[in-house]
This record gives structure tokens, C-alpha cells and sequence, in this order.
């Protein structure tokens, strides 16, 4: 990093004033909860495993140096500006790339396309692009009705697939009632129970979704033979099966895809699409995608090739970066990498399950995608304050606040490990000590 260059975007106005800024120009809401947290702090320098506030969470307190165990759910899976992704996106703007023109055929998405196809499971080979998650998500919903002629969707209860359109009619009632969005072709059943599913079909079910590890539900291991079980009712009844691989999938498991061989190594389901979103930017370029089997193509575009369109969704500078991440993160001594970091992890935090098995319940996971379960929402959240204050960036699970996730990069060392669990179980303790007293 340029120092000059730094000064330029970093720590630019005093923290207490660019609170106010945020809370007056972009959400006041959103400020005042940080502040209700005491954790009214802006992140500044970022790079690697760690992230530095711009100032301390209270007047002349230190900045924090956190390692972000948030990951943004896989958006820094490669840590902050990893030098190979910071390289190619230098390289490809000095080598005459911009965002391309989305009516037209582009070099970078069809190099891209290919790399993408070559790592998908069975004949899942066709990708169309978007910006986030969501935007993927329903294209996959969008994509799977046209191809049945039927409109409805089963998800999990507790689950999370984004706040768009279709997206949000998969998830859970608190986010669609403001927005009165709600129908009654979208319905949710609980993760992990195949019989839900089938009770749940009717004749107009076009797909079901799922993320494999649901995260924001709490991190959950559905049973061995649940994937399995679920594509066998999806064929029996000519329903897609979408698999949200958005915080799950990229080597996030040790295995490039967690739905293929990710929860249980000799379970490898092949879904009819496979989302991705968060890691596919490399931290770095907004770049989401939506992979299916060919036969989806022709029920979408056959007709009219532009039926489906995102003028900034697959730019050619995010395909030139995510092919450059596609690289890093399937090579397999990359995966044999999170595997074995994921084996020292898990047993760490078992191990802090043990020694506080009085307000501790569980720890569970794959990779390095863990879940912290408590006993009850209150001691996770004094948990979550208390360790971020020992310098690990972590949150509670949306959907099952009794739950931390925790989601290092995945290119930390084991020397990293061993002091986020440290500071977890520090973070532990203290909080203990506190409610002792
Ligand atoms: C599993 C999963 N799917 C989809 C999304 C939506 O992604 P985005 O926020 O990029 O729209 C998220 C976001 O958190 C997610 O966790």
C-alpha cells in the first residue's frame, strides 16, 4: 500500500464524525445499533487475516487489531487484498480491460464460463453472472420456472439466500412482512428433515433450495443421506434442485464443493444449479454466479437470447479476478490446506466446548466453517462483544442467535489458529469472570 495513497481513503475524518456522518446521510438505525453495541468502530487498514479499526471502540482507547473470523461469510476468503488478486486486477485494467458491454460476447466471461465448467460436478457446464448473491439466487428460482412451467419453491426454515426478489420469498417471515411479500407458492420447511420436503410437494413446485450449511440458520450438519434423499424426491417429481454454495462452497470445506463430498466425503450429490456469490470477488470485484445443466439453457434463452440480461453482472475485470481466485482456491494443495486447518480448528473449538460446558452447547462444522452453539441467545451475544474486545471479528448467526459463526480465511496459518482460539477462549472466560461478580 501506498502510504500518500493511503492517507487519501483511510482515517480521512476523526471516527466520532464520520459516525455522525453515516448516521445522518446513509442508515441511523444501523449506527446506533453499533453504538448500542459499543462497538461504534469504522474498519481502516485491512490486509491478510487482519483488519485494524480507524480508531478505538471509545475516545483515546487504541484501535482494535481484529483477525476477521467473519470472513464477510467468504468475501475475504483469500484475507484482505491477497497480492495475486490486488496483481491481476492491476494487470487487467493496465492490459486494456473495463467492464465490458453486457449485450455483447465477452472474451473474459466465456474463459471464465469454461474454468467454472471444468470445476462443477456432473454436467453442470452453463453460467450466467451477476453482481451478488441474491441477484444469482433468483435467477437460479427465475431460471428453474421457466424450465417447469410451475412456480413454486421449497426452502429451509431459517435459512438465507438474499433480499432480492425471488430470494426473499425463500426466506423467513421477519424480512417479507414489511415488504408485503409473501406467497403462498414459496414454502419453507425445517433443514435436515427429508420427509418435510416431500410432505411439502405439490403439483406446482418448480424447485427446492438449500444452502448446504445453512449460515445464517446457525451453521447446521444436515444428517448423512439428506442431500442424497432430497434429489432423489427433487427426480421423482421433475423439481430443480438448487444448492446455495454462496458461504459454503469455493474450498470453504476443505473440499472445493461442500454439496460434492464437502459434508460427507462420500456423499457427492450433483444439484441442477449451483449458486455462488461473496468469494467469487475475491474480496476485491462484485462478481456472482449461477451454473445449471445445459438442458436449462434452451427452456431460457432459446427463444430470445436476451430474455435475461445484467449490465454489470460478469464485467470482464471481475471474471479476470475471479479466474485468477478459481486458480488459488481449487488447486489441491490449497484444499488439502483448509482441510488440515480446518482439523486443528474444529478440535480447538470442541475442546473450548469442553472446558465450558456450562454455557456452551456445541461446536459443529466442516473446514473451516464453524458454529459456536450457547445455551441461550444471551451468553452468545455477551460472548461475541467480549471476543471481538480480545481481537477476533466474529458475529452471532442471524437466524439462530444462539450460534457464533466463525469463518477465518482461508489461507490463515496454523500460528493464526492457535491464536483466535486463544483470544476465543479468552473472550470466554472474561465474560465468565464478569458474570460472576
Ligand atoms: C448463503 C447465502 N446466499 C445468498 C446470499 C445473498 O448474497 P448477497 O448479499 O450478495 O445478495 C447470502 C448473503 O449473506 C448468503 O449468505
Amino acid at each position: 500500500m501506498k502510504d500518500n495513497l493511503k492517507e487519501k481513503y483511510i482515517g480521512t475524518l476523526p471516527q466520532q464524525k464520520l459516525l455522525k456522518l453515516y448516521a445522518k446521510y446513509v442508515n441511523k438505525p444501523k449506527a446506533r445499533f453499533f453504538k448500542g453495541f459499543g462497538l461504534a468502530v469504522i474498519p481502516g487498514e485491512r490486509n491478510g487475516v487482519y483488519m485494524k479499526t480507524l480508531e478505538g471502540s471509545r475516545p483515546n482507547e487504541p484501535p482494535l487489531e481484529l483477525i476477521n473470523c467473519r470472513s464477510s461469510g467468504g468475501v475475504f476468503n483469500l484475507g484482505h487484498r491477497h497480492p495475486k488478486i490486488i496483481k491481476t486486477l492491476k494487470d487487467a485494467l493496465d492490459g486494456g480491460l473495463d467492464l465490458g458491454d453486457h449485450m455483447l460476447l465477452s472474451e473474459q466471461r466465456a474463459l471464465l464460463g469454461e474454468k467454472l465448467a471444468e470445476l462443477m460436478p456432473g454436467d453442470i457446464s452453463k453460467t450466467t453472472f451477476g453482481v451478488s448473491g441474491g441477484e444469482a439466487i433468483d435467477t437460479a428460482i427465475k431460471f428453474s420456472r421457466a424450465y417447469t412451467k410451475r412456480k413454486g419453491c421449497i426452502s429451509a426454515l431459517g435459512g438465507y439466500h438474499g433480499h432480492t426478489g425471488f430470494a426473499l420469498l425463500t426466506g423467513d417471515i421477519d424480512f417479507k412482512d414489511p415488504f408485503l411479500w409473501n406467497f403462498p407458492e414459496f414454502k419453507q420447511v425445517p433443514f435436515g428433515d427429508a420427509d418435510s420436503i416431500r410432505n411439502a410437494i405439490t403439483d406446482d413446485i418448480a424447485c427446492v433450495i438449500l444452502e448446504t450449511i445453512p449460515a445464517t440458520g446457525g451453521v447446521l450438519i444436515a444428517p448423512e443421506g439428506y442431500f442424497q434423499e432430497v434429489r432423489e424426491i427433487c427426480d421423482d417429481s421433475g423439481i430443480m434442485l438448487i444448492m446455495d454454495e454462496v458461504q459454503s462452497g469455493l474450498g470453504r470445506t476443505g473440499h472445493f464443493w461442500a454439496i460434492y463430498g464437502g459434508i460427507y466425503p462420500n456423499e457427492k450429490v450433483v444439484p441442477d444449479f449451483i449458486v455462488c456469490g461473496k468469494g467469487m470477488s475475491s474480496g476485491i470485484y462484485p462478481l456472482s454466479t449461477c451454473s445449471y445443466k445445459p438442458c436449462i439453457e434452451k427452456a431460457v434463452f432459446k427463444e430470445d437470447p436476451f430474455i435475461h440480461i445484467s449490465t454489470t453482472g460478469g464485467s470482464d475485470l471481475a471474471c479476470a479476478v475471479a479466474l485468477e481466485m478459481l486458480k488459488i482456491q481449487s488447486d489441491p494443495n490449497f484444499l488439502d490446506h483448509v482441510k488440515e486447518m480446518g482439523n486443528i480448528f474444529g478440535k480447538g473449538l470442541k475442546k473450548i466446548v469442553e472446558e465450558n460446558i456450562d454455557i456452551l452447547k456445541e461446536a459443529r462444522g466442516r473446514g473451516l466453517m464453524w458454529g459456536l452453539e450457547f445455551n441461550n441467545v444471551e451468553d452468545s451475544q455477551l460472548s461475541m462483544l467480549s471476543i471481538i474486545k480480545q481481537g477476533v471479528l466474529l458475529n452471532y448467526c442471524g437466524n439462530k442467535k444462539d450460534t457464533l459463526i466463525i469463518m477465518p480465511p482461508l489461507i490463515v496459518k496454523k500460528e493464526d489458529l492457535e491464536e483466535i482460539l486463544s483470544r476465543i477462549r479468552l473472550g470466554i472466560t472474561q465474560l465468565k469472570d464478569i458474570k460472576k461478580r
